[in-house]
């Protein structure tokens, strides 16, 4: 049989694709360009990127700035090996990110999977390294932190990690208390989740992990500051380590620079990725205190922290990074002002029959369509994602969650489109027999 004979029709032969049952998804359309909040396909039709591409998208497709900055980096040194050289936009960036997350070190890796491992490993070397080895890891139920093994493990166990579960190491897990507007019994629900974590911490734990204030891939639920607060008091008080995964709410995304900030609280290990090279390029890093970088310097080897990726520090996610936060920095009403911009038309959503548990954080917002059984698998989200993609707006629900995430350069006319499709859409569900 020649190679990739059996691709059914409207795949390509020799491609396989991230989280894709080709058995029964609809094939991939061809995206020719990115400009600003749109997309445009091989046939010349123009999509509104409303999820900005998994959330990576962060000031818009194209943006020239960027492309200028990789560009001009390209002509002058296009990577390095990090091991024995290091060079200025490593430099200048870590530099920077330390001066804007109040952590002193930066590690350099490939994505946000990778930015999480770094992060659990340096938090369980660290006390190894201390010759107090503390032994339990915990993490909030619902999480998700990447699809590498260790990220998976602190990740909720999932339809995404089932075939692989024999495999992972053992996590404690402590609930998510998730809310939404008008919810009455998020006080109860947030005491429950304190009162595990207090019984779990009982136990010498190594690291607390976790995503401040919006935990994305299950489904876009939203947490109150003062519940991170409250977690990080406690995490406090058992001496172990926060760890926090940022790499889908930093750069912006809850309308501060970094979710943390937002709830006021500071963690010991933060992850980041995605919006990092303003969606550009594929980067992680990991950010961590200088007490924790101090562990691991001892002429010792057995102390050092072996970890590295052939692309680490790579120049041109480098430049891209510096320019993302040149625009960051220099426009900060953009990402402040996305959850204003987004409060009116959710509101008025909120009415519709088929709403349940709207919710809203600077750019993200988020809610449920009224259904059966919720979960990944539920075919609601697809039908909306069709019936808005008509209507030249592209979303990838969360199985029955629908949510928006636009790059900051959405217009209002666009803003406006993406909400009116979902109205449309919503309308067009209730009909449905
Ligand atoms: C909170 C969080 N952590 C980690 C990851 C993994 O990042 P990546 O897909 O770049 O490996 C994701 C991806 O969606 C994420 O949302």
């Amino acid at each position: 049989m020649p190679i990739g004979a059996a691709a059914p029709s409207g795949w390509h032969p020799h491609l396989w694709h991230p989280t894709t049952q080709v058995a029964t998804a609809t094939p991939p359309e061809q995206v020719v360009r990115g400009e600003g909040a749109e997309l445009i396909t091989a046939d010349g039709r123009r999509l509104i990127d409303a999820i900005g591409s998994w959330w990576v998208t962060l000031h818009g497709h194209g943006e020239p700035s960027i492309a200028a900055a990789i560009a001009d980096q390209a002509r002058r040194l296009e990577q390095v090996i990090f091991a024995d050289f290091s060079h200025p936009p490593a430099e200048q960036l870590a530099t920077r990110l330390s001066r804007l997350s109040g952590l002193e070190r930066l590690f350099f890796s490939d994505n946000g999977s990778t930015a999480v491992e770094v992060a659990l490993k340096v938090a369980w070397q660290w006390w190894r390294n201390r010759g107090s080895e503390r032994r339990q890891l915990v993490a909030f139920a619902g999480a998700y932190h990447g699809d590498t093994f260790g990220a998976m493990a602190v990740g909720e166990r999932s339809l995404f990690s089932d075939a692989f579960e024999p495999l992972l190491f053992e996590v404690a897990r402590v609930p998510w208390p998730a809310t939404h507007w008008q919810d009455e019994r998020v006080e109860e629900r947030e005491a429950e989740a304190l009162a595990v974590l207090e019984r779990l911490l009982e136990t010498p734990t190594a690291a607390v992990i976790l995503e401040p204030l919006v935990q994305g891939a299950s489904g876009m639920r939203m947490v109150r500051e003062s519940f991170l607060r409250q977690v990080e008091r406690r995490v406090r008080q058992a001496g172990a380590l926060l760890i926090a995964d940022e790499v889908l709410t930093g750069f912006g995304r809850t309308g501060e620079l970094f979710a943390c900030r937002r709830a006021g609280i500071q963690p010991d290990l933060m992850a980041l990725s995605k919006g990092l090279t303003g969606g550009f390029l594929p980067m992680g890093v990991t950010l961590a205190r200088e007490a924790l970088f101090q562990g691991f310097v001892d002429p010792d080897p057995t102390r050092t922290l072996y970890h590295g990726h052939s692309f680490t520090a790579n120049p041109l996610g480098c430049a891209a990074a510096l320019a993302s936060l040149d625009l960051l920095e220099g426009f900060p009403e953009r990402h402040r002002g996305m959850e204003a911009r987004h409060r009116p038309h959710l509101e008025r959503l909120a009415g519709h029959p088929g709403v349940r548990q709207p919710r809203l954080l600077g750019g993200i917002a988020a809610f449920d369509l009224v259904v059966e059984s919720p979960g990944y698998l539920n075919p609601a989200g697809k039908r909306l994602q069709a019936l808005v993609r008509h209507e030249g707006v592209f979303l990838r629900p969360l199985g029955q969650v629908i949510y928006l995430l636009p790059p900051l350069c959405i217009d209002d006319n666009q803003l406006e489109r993406c909400y009116r499709a979902i109205g449309l859409a919503l309308d067009a569900l209730g009909e449905a027999p």
